[in-house]
């Protein structure tokens, strides 16, 4: 039975675990388990936006799916608006909506507005009521005026937004999305972000996963970072900077670096992470450490003869904090698994 009061979250999960049972090798087949997600808990506010970020692999959409009754846990528990993911499915699925990225759904042939009004027929949506609240919908994700034109003639950041007013259709409380912005182009891609800001403020609870920090922060209310299965960080944009606010990122210009000297840096004891992002030409790698400014002079040095470019000393940010988490947490996992998954 749902908890009532208005303390009750919008989405609880207590530490969820699921693995699969999957195979390796081509020849040689073992059974292998693998331990998508370990052991997650966080608790959703209503009418909160809460991010869920991590790379891929990280155990996101495994994460989804159980909360949205599509898979059972292996362990734990979650429950959406008071209701038990496993035992009172129905309950569960008639308060939320979901959108996964991707551009598959959709009637490509009809109108937008003869997609809606066909899976408006399919989830029981009230005749009276068709009418007005496919209007509020088209409205909502910014396809007024649109909507009389076939979907084949869509761009993929209006299907997505079609996509939406599809999941929304049954008016759900609380709305789960996969990774939204996956494939659009720039502009898609914020005016997706926009579609998803007015649910927020059209009272509406609203869980997504990206792999992008930025979207995180520039959407989430709070994000919880995940990496191998588990929750390695959870607050706000700000709280996750804070935890690195201390230090100091040396950039490095580099043309042509060996993966030995990069080993240099990051086996320095004052070094806390390297991360190397290739351009066209050369690769920049950003140095995290705790010493400031002054240490770039022996970054420099450790890299002995690479050719180093423009070199710059800055305070860290929000995409830093996230590299550090991601790049220290999860090995021990990852091998204990490997380790573990071969029976
Ligand atoms: N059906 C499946 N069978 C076996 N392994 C799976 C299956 N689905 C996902 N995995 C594995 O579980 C882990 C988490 O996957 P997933 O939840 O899809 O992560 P994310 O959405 O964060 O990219 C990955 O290692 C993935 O390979
Ligand atoms: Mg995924």
């Amino acid at each position: 039975m749902a908890a009532s009061g208005a303390a009750t979250p919008a989405i609880e999960a207590i530490d969820l675990v699921r693995t699969y049972q999957t195979h390796t090798g081509v020849l040689r087949r073992r059974p292998m388990t693998v331990e998508a997600v370990r052991g997650i808990s966080f608790e959703v506010k209503p009418g909160e936006l809460f991010g869920l970020l991590g790379p891929n692999g990280a155990g996101k959409t495994t994460t989804i799916k159980m909360l949205i009754t599509l898979l059972l846990p292996t362990s734990g528990a979650a429950r959406v608006m008071g209701f038990d993911v496993v035992h009172d499915t129905t309950a569960v699925r008639q308060r939320i909506g979901y959108v996964f990225g991707g551009d598959r759904g959709l009637y490509d042939r009809v109108s937008g507005i003869d997609n809606l009004r066909y899976f408006a027929e399919l989830y029981g949506v009230e005749p009276s009521e068709q009418r007005r609240r496919i209007a509020a919908l088209l409205e909502l994700v910014g396809l007024t005026g649109r909507e009389n034109e076939k979907v084949e003639g869509y761009s993929r950041g209006m299907r997505q937004r079609l996509h939406i007013a599809r999941g929304l259709l049954h008016d759900p409380e609380v709305i789960f999305m996969d990774e939204p912005s996956i494939g659009l182009d720039p502009v898609g891609a914020r005016e997706l972000r926009q579609t998803v800001r007015s649910l927020v403020d059209a009272g509406k609870t609203v869980l997504l996963t990206t792999h992008y920090m930025f979207e995180a922060d520039a959407l989430c209310d709070r994000i919880a970072v995940i990496n191998a299965g588990r929750i390695v960080a959870l607050g706000s944009g700000a709280d996750l900077k804070d935890a690195i606010a201390e230090r100091t990122i040396v950039e490095i210009e580099t043309f042509g670096v060996t993966d030995e000297a990069v080993e240099r840096l990051r086996r320095d004891d004052d070094v806390s992470a390297v991360n190397m992002e290739e351009r066209d030409q050369s690769q920049i790698l950003l140095v995290q450490s705790e010493r400031g400014a002054h240490i770039t002079q022996r970054l420099l040095s450790l890299l002995g003869d690479t050719r180093v470019g423009k070199v710059v000393a800055r305070e860290p940010t929000l995409e830093d904090a996230y590299v550090h988490l991601i790049a220290t947490t999860g090995h021990d996992e990852a091998r204990a698994a490997r380790a573990a998954s071969v029976q």
